[in-house]
């Protein structure tokens, strides 16, 4: 039998559903983003120096940023700013910028052109493409493309390498290797410890050529 006490307690309930829902119809639709004025200003004054304007660093100590994955550029952002991934150029960069700052960014710099570059030593390449498909079975290296995928292009979690700087992905593999990579660095951690010197500069220069 149904009392006004049990359905006072349903119409409670009920109310407390759809406010849940309604929020997080809300929390979806409206994740602001900075306007494109906003965002340009801090593209060209702030960014541009270093990964370039339309994110293709000219300098390949600076990574590009054309073309990457919008989630992974949003967390790195974040991580650099809440100091979880150590780099006191980019945590100065980004400090005190919100996350709405932050989603235009990741709009602008991952919806730009990506760029790559020809091996001029064409052997190292060759020792660099059998490490990024096949991996290493001697020391327990795996397959790049394992994870990044045949062509390097990654996914929405999981970086893009193809056309990255050789320079930049040797820096970042030996900073998994030694774990001054410190944001996420498990799984890279266990792949880049195990990689030669050798190894790291021709995989490097593979994915630089890659498209
Ligand atoms: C003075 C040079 C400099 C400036 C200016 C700069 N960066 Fe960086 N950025 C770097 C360096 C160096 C790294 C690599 C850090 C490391 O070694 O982990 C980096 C890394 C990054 C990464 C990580 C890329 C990846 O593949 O993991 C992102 C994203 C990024 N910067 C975005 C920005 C944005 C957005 C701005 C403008 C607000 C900016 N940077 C300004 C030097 C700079
Ligand atoms: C088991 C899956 C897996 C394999 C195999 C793997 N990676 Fe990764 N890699 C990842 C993940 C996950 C990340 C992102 C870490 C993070 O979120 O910060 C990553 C990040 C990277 C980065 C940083 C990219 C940037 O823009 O800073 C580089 C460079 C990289 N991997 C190179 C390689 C190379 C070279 C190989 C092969 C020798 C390889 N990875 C094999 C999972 C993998």
């Amino acid at each position: 039998m149904l009392n006004t006490h049990h359905i006072a307690r349903t119409l409670q309930r009920f109310a407390c559903l759809s406010a849940a829902l309604l929020a997080s119809a809300v929390g979806a639709q409206v994740a602001p983003v900075a306007t494109e004025q906003r965002v340009m200003e801090i593209v060209e004054s702030r960014c541009a120096l270093c990964h370039g304007r339309e994110g293709v660093s000219s300098s390949p100590i600076y990574p590009r940023l054309a073309a990457q994955h919008p989630d992974y550029l949003l967390k790195q952002l974040q991580d650099f700013r809440e100091k979880r991934r150590k780099s006191d150029t980019m945590s100065d960069m980004v400090k005190g910028m919100k996350d709405e700052e932050f989603r235009g960014l990741v709009a602008w710099f991952s919806s730009r052109k990506p760029a790559f570059r020809q091996p001029s030593d064409t052997d190292l390449a060759e020792v660099g493409k059998y490490i990024f498909t096949k991996g290493n079975p001697f020391s327990g290296v795996p397959a790049c493309a394992s994870c990044h995928g045949p062509n390097g292009h990654g996914t929405q979690q999981l970086p893009r390498l193809a056309g990255q700087h050789p320079v930049y992905l040797e820096s970042q593999l030996k900073d998994f290797g030694d774990r001054e990579r410190t944001n996420d660095n498990a799984v890279m951690h266990s792949v880049a410890s195990k990689l030669t010197a050798l190894e790291v500069h021709a995989v490097a220069v593979f994915i630089g050529g890659l498209q």
